[in-house]
């Protein structure tokens, strides 16, 4: 039975209800976060902390800093009470503006936030990193914030649901041509030797695995470019590779049916995949 953190309890998570009203589920008025937890410690808990504190204050749901400092603490119940403490798993956060009857302007002041975290036992998939992913290529119409990581997440779903039919892992958004990250994980291309990825911008979500990534590169001594990536360098890049929380690094083999490169993960995608897993795995 798993058990749950919903509005200061810990629930059976069949026994945690939220509102129909929930802002969450009617406006998608919500920000979320999803951590990494290995051998019962998370992976860079401030780093998300700050972000998940930074979107809330952005959006003015009233859940501010030290509130979201505290659910650390409700992390490590989660990860004691589910049995979580050795191998690895995931935190689900979100944090919505709670339930009030419909209006798109916010509700009535002291109205509480809604506030879940659900942990679940993960397995990082080795073929996914030693073998690479297939990717599709997707429009990116999404929203002109897509620096918060807000609840609402009809793009990504829609992409995602894309690159499945086409059998592929991601899809990786074109935006006016150029390549911003994937549906659900920053994104990376070697040119000339170097780590391309776009900047951080309202274009983007500030991944954390991507500040790691990127550390990890310039510690092997490969050179980082935060510039935009055009869909024909894309295409014509030698590697690319995708990074996330659930995915942490992952070589894709594959854009829209036709290889990248030689088909297979590259020298410089391996070198800088290495270096970042010494930082997830603490080693
Ligand atoms: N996705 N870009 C987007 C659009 C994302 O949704 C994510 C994360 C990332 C990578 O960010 P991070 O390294 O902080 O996980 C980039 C999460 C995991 C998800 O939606 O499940």
């Amino acid at each position: 039975m798993t058990t749950v953190y919903l509005n200061g309890a810990y629930v059976p998570k069949a026994d945690a209800k939220v509102s129909v009203d929930d802002r969450g589920f009617v406006f998608g008025d919500g920000i979320y976060e999803v951590v990494r937890v290995i051998e019962g410690r998370i992976f860079a808990w401030a780093d998300h902390a700050a972000r998940m504190a930074r979107g809330l204050e952005a959006v003015r749901i009233p859940f501010g800093a030290a509130e979201v400092a505290s659910l650390e603490s409700v992390c490590m119940k989660l990860v004691a009470e589910n049995g979580l403490t050795s191998g690895e798993a995931t935190i689900y956060l979100q944090v919505t503006r709670g339930a009030a009857p419909r209006t798109h302007y916010f509700p009535p002041a002291g109205t509480p936030p809604t506030v879940y975290a659900a942990a679940s036992k993960f397995t990082a998939s080795a073929d996914m990193r030693d073998k690479g992913v297939k990717a599709v290529t997707f429009p990116d119409f999404r929203w002109a914030r897509c620096d918060l990581k807000t609840v609402n997440l009809m793009g990504a779903v829609l992409a995602r649901q894309a690159a499945h039919e086409a059998g592929a892992y991601e899809a990786l958004m074109l935006r006016d041509g150029m390549l911003m990250e994937g549906a659900a994980t920053n994104a990376f291309v070697v040119i000339n030797g170097a780590v391309r990825t776009y900047p951080l911008s309202n274009y983007i979500l500030p991944g954390i695995t991507r500040t790691y990534v990127l550390e990890a590169a310039r510690a092997v001594g490969v050179r980082v470019v935060e510039e935009p990536v055009t869909a024909a360098e894309l295409h014509g890049a030698p590697e690319v590779f995708i990074a996330g929380t659930t995915t942490d690094t992952a070589p894709v083999v594959m854009i829209d049916g036709r290889p990248v490169g030689d088909g297979k993960p590259g020298p410089v995608t391996k070198r800088v995949q290495a270096e970042f897993l010494k930082r997830l795995y603490g080693r």
